[in-house]
């Protein structure tokens, strides 16, 4: 089970039952996840095998850069992740976190998911307090008129019906950018874009200030599935675990920032997290 590194500032303690005794007292709990918790639902993390969308990574892609260079590919790339989560399912560790927050609620505590996700399997697991740190798959923003909207047409345009195949093989559509998905408010037709975060760029002002607030608030934080790397959130948990709130860790590997915790659970986040948040 979980180990202690040698480096460590605290020695890294895998006691379940102690665990669960702080979770039983807690009165406000934030959940801080990331790729890893929907690893078991087929959805590829970041880092990793599995990164790469024909011959570019995810980090060549997600980038403004590259969608004004040419936003006709990075279009395709983000359809044919928006057409494959049609297919994906929460797997056990996002619904255990769902039924522990439910839980919370009736019993007048509070309990709080904040993801670096946009694949949206924690609304679809029943979490109803989420903060999503990087935006979603499903949303889309205007690059002219700035209009954000939920956007599941499938697929979200015409032209990009059946485009995307991963193949490397496989040539770039060269969709015109007349063709590709428009906004629908009045007057305006300007090209849209994926509503998330992409590297280079900042969070949002007012979703960052909302994380912060209930990471001020929280007495118990869980940290799943995140490899800790990408600020700011990668300094959330660590920031919490300085100020003496109880952090606890889920992942299949230790990370960065796992010798700065006081709990460590090692194993995929579906199998650790059902017994870590059971009733
Ligand atoms: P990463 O891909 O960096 O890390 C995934 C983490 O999940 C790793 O620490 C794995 O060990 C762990 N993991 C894998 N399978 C797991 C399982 N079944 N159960 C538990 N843990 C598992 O993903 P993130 O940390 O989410 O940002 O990446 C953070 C951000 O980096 C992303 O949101 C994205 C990316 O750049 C943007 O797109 C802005």
């Amino acid at each position: 089970m979980a180990s202690s590194q040698t480096t460590s500032a605290i020695r890294m303690s895998s006691d379940l039952a102690s665990f669960r005794k702080e979770l039983r007292q807690a009165k406000h709990v934030v959940a801080l996840t990331g790729a890893g918790v929907s690893a078991e639902s087929g959805v590829p993390t970041f880092r990793g095998a599995g990164g790469f969308w024909r011959k570019w990574q995810a980090t060549d892609l997600a980038t403004p850069q590259a969608f004004n260079r040419n936003p006709s590919l990075v279009w395709e790339f983000y359809h044919y992740r928006r057409e494959v989560m049609l297919t994906k399912k929460p797997n056990n560790g996002h619904i255990a976190i769902a039924k522990c927050e439910k839980r919370f609620l009736s019993e007048g505590r509070k309990f709080t998911v904040i993801t670096q996700n946009i694949d949206e399997l924690h609304y679809t697991a029943g979490s109803k307090n989420i903060i999503e740190l990087h935006g979603s798959l499903f949303r889309v923003r205007c690059t002219k008129c700035g209009h954000r909207e939920v956007d599941r047409s499938s697929p979200i345009c015409e032209a990009l019906k059946d485009r995307g195949e991963p193949d490397v093989d496989v040539p770039d559509a060269r969709i015109p950018v007349d063709q590709l998905p428009k906004c629908r408010q009045p007057d305006c037709g300007g090209l849209v874009r994926p509503d998330v975060v992409w590297f280079g760029e900042m969070l949002d002002e007012v979703v960052l200030q909302k994380a912060t607030a209930e990471l001020d608030t929280c007495d118990l934080c869980l940290v799943v599935g995140t490899s800790s790397v990408v600020y700011p959130a990668a300094m959330f948990a660590p920031e919490l675990a300085s100020r003496g709130v109880t952090v606890a860790e889920f992942n299949v590997e230790e990370t960065p920032a796992s010798g700065a915790f006081k709990y460590y659970f090692q194993g995929p986040s579906g199998e650790t997290l059902p017994s870590a948040l059971a009733p």
